[in-house]
């Protein structure tokens, strides 16, 4: 039997067997870091390509582009408000919608006198099923509408066990946040297909990026409307009707203080967003909330779940 009778030889002796092993990891390895390294200069020229060239620009004719209308879904606050007034700087008439028409009137007034553009407004409670939406069809049937901001939401106030949100709470996040951006889409769509114009803004949530416990059904309300986003952006976009989904994080309230760059006032926000229009088809809509996108693309699933758990415990 032979015998190994130097350490140097068992050595010289392994090494050439496992070399091309090692030259195979390495190629893997070059790859690997290629292929990341070519992702990130394409996360960056997007981000660059998105929010900060269109803002350099000279502004669009947003108006001849999509079309006169508007119809903004939750106008009388937060997002919703923002995006009524920055689309009525560029010139676009709205329709405002919400549960309270008075309180929408001296909004629409004046915002109506501020930048010279038509108004109307109506009163609908999207939590009453189909009742909601016969002013709505109404309103809009002699109209070009050329947007549609698909904004109202029942939001998340505070995490919360499952078994414990009462049944009517989830019977008004499938009725307003599924089913009232579904058939708002429904009703202005075709008027939309006709013209070869039109851009379709459905607002989802960062917290569609993964599954969000103890915010399940907000979430999985949100994923909803990113998929059925994309999936309409595929099937109309040929049809010359850009349907955007937007993924923002946090934003501050109205008439509250900035919560600083990374959750910018509604104003900004949306400023920031509308630039995006006819660009991206899936995006957050600003750039910081585009790096925390990208960030919890790449996390683990189980650090999304730990750091949910951990924010629903500060809240
Ligand atoms: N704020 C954030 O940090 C944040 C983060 C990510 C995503 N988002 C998304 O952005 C969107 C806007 O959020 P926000 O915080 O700006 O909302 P918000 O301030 O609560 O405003 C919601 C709007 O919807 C209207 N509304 C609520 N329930 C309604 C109903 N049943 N029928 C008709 N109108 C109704 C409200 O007006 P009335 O009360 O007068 O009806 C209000 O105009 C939501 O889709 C939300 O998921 C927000």
């Amino acid at each position: 039997m032979a015998a190994v009778d130097s350490f140097y030889l068992l050595y010289r002796e392994i090494a050439r067997s496992c070399n091309c092993y090692v030259e195979t990891l390495a190629l893997v390895g070059a790859f690997y870091t290629a292929s990341t390294a070519v992702a990130i200069a394409r996360d960056c020229y997007s981000l660059i390509r998105l929010h900060f060239i269109p803002r350099l620009m000279s502004r669009r004719d947003l108006v001849h582009q999509y079309g006169q209308w508007a119809v903004v879904c939750g106008a009388s606050d937060g997002l919703g408000r923002a995006y009524t007034e920055e689309l009525a700087r560029e010139g676009v008439s709205i329709i405002l919608i919400s549960r309270s028409e008075s309180g929408l009137q001296s909004f629409a007034k004046a915002i109506a006198d501020a930048y010279g553009v038509e108004t109307a407004t109506i009163g609908a409670d999207f939590s009453q099923g189909q009742e909601a939406y016969k002013p709505i069809k109404d309103a809009v049937k002699d109209k070009e509408i050329g947007f549609l901001v698909n904004n109202i939401c029942v939001p998340s106030e505070y995490p919360q066990h499952f078994t414990n949100v009462p049944e009517n709470k989830l019977w008004d996040i499938i009725n307003i946040n599924i089913a009232a951006a579904t058939m708002m889409v429904h009703i202005v769509l075709p008027g939309m297909v006709e013209r070869k114009k039109g851009a379709i803004i459905n607002i989802s949530s960062g917290s569609c990026c993964k599954p969000t416990p103890k915010m399940t059904a907000y979430s999985a309300s949100k994923a909803y409307l990113d998929h059925f986003s994309r999936a309409l952006y595929y099937e109309y976009a040929s049809k010359g009707v850009f349907v955007q989904s937007l993924v923002p994080f946090y934003i501050s309230e109205v008439g509250a203080a900035s919560g600083g760059w990374l959750v910018p006032h509604p104003q900004v926000y949306a400023r920031h967003a509308i630039s995006t229009l006819g660009i991206s088809h899936r995006t957050t809509g600003y750039w910081p909330h585009s790096i925390q996108f990208w960030l919890s693309r790449y996390m683990p699933e189980w650090m999304w779940v730990w750091g949910s758990n951990m924010l629903s415990r500060t809240i």
